[in-house]
């Protein structure tokens, strides 16, 4: 068999503010890889199938002497983000050849990799798209998931206030609420979405940029819950309009990734209502939750039960547009780049 191209994205230079596709990263078409002959030292070979395009990407394009939580992109090397991609030759005992694998995967067509490690395999019970493994069943269903089952501590009859509610976290974030009998507040930044949102079962749903927020939280709150994806302004509001006792779940804060936070004003009311505020990353919190995150959740989606929605673009070329879309809010659901077939 005659080598096979093998395309990449490559990180190329730490934006200043928002990402620049063709600068901040550059897609490269000039590598290529010999799949039955290639050296595997007892590894394997993962085709890449999808791949997500996720809001902490922008954390990692900085510069390596910013410490964060995940490591800094490497100036020349691929992205990495969450994937599904199939093996299609193993020298891996524990990997056999169209075996699924999940986890991180590099923004290649074809990777070589010696084990297991950051994958797991997929077994896909209920015949979900792939593209699910990384949206609702994936990464960010797992953060809603994880973040709402430990720290929102919901009563039935309670008051939940979720942004981004027309993204993947948010989306599952407002379904557990109302599985939890709760009264579901809903923002986001497009009608569609906001459409969206009322069709998976939240009560209040507004688009916050035609509505003030501030006035819808005054209308329909407080709040006991607040889901915290943007900060800013938007989470000086929930503030204002926290009960006694509401329990803050700080998942992200969109609103300044790219551009600096803002100042929060409203702080005073952490100790004034007693509120409780819990900052989470996904992948500390999800290794106790794995078992019933799969045992439950892709059998809802399958059965309908939870409701999703996604943006699929085709082709590896488009990463860095899609990275940009995500950061700019201009992404219409969870993003998903279809790399090939399965
Ligand atoms: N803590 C963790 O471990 C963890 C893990 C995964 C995700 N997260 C966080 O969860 C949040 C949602 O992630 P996702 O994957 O579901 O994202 P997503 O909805 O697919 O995409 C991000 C969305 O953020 C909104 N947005 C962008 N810029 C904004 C701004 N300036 N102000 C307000 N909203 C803005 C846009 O939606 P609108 O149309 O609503 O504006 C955009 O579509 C993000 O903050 C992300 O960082 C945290």
């Amino acid at each position: 068999m005659s080598p096979t191209r093998n395309a990449r994205v490559l990180f190329n230079s730490v934006p200043t503010g928002f990402p620049e596709p063709g600068k901040t990263t550059v897609y490269d078409d000039t590598k290529t890889i010999d799949i039955e002959k290639a050296n595997l030292s007892g590894g394997f070979i993962v085709k890449t199938l999808v791949l997500s395009v996720d809001p902490y990407l922008r954390g990692r394009m900085r510069s390596p002497e910013v410490k964060s939580y995940v490591p800094a992109f490497v100036i020349g090397e691929p992205l990495v983000s969450h994937g599904v991609g199939v093996v299609v030759r193993s020298e891996n005992p524990a990997v056999k050849k169209g075996d699924h694998v999940y986890g991180f995967l590099s923004h290649e067509e074809y990777s070589i990799r010696k084990n297991l490690e950051k994958l797991e395999i997929i077994k896909n019970e209920h015949n979900l798209p792939w593209s699910v493994y990384v949206g609702v069943a994936g990464m960010a269903g797992q953060t809603a998931y994880v973040g709402w089952t430990k720290y929102s501590k919901a009563k039935k009859g309670e008051t939940a206030f979720v942004t981004t509610g027309g993204g993947p976290v948010g989306s599952l974030v407002i379904q557990l609420a109302k599985l939890d009998g709760l009264k579901v507040i809903a923002s986001a930044g497009s009608d569609e979405k906001v459409k969206f949102m009322k069709s998976i079962g939240a009560d209040v749903a507004f688009n916050y940029k035609t509505t003030s927020t501030e006035e819808v939280l005054k209308k329909n709150g407080p709040i006991d819950v607040y889901w915290d994806n943007v900060g800013g302004e938007t989470l000086d509001h929930a503030l204002v309009a926290a009960n006694v006792g509401a329990r803050f779940i700080e998942c992200g804060m969109i609103s300044g990734y790219n551009e600096g936070g803002r100042p929060i004003h409203n702080l005073e009311f952490v100790f004034s209502k007693s509120l409780s505020m819990n900052g989470f990353i996904v992948m500390n919190l999800f290794p106790k939750f794995h078992n019933e995150f799969y045992a439950t959740i892709p059998a809802k989606v399958a059965s309908g039960e939870i409701k999703y929605t996604e943006e699929v673009t085709s082709g590896l070329d488009k990463v860095g547009e899609v990275i940009l879309s995500v950061q700019k809010g201009l992404n219409k659901a969870k993003a998903v780049i279809k790399v090939a077939n399965d």
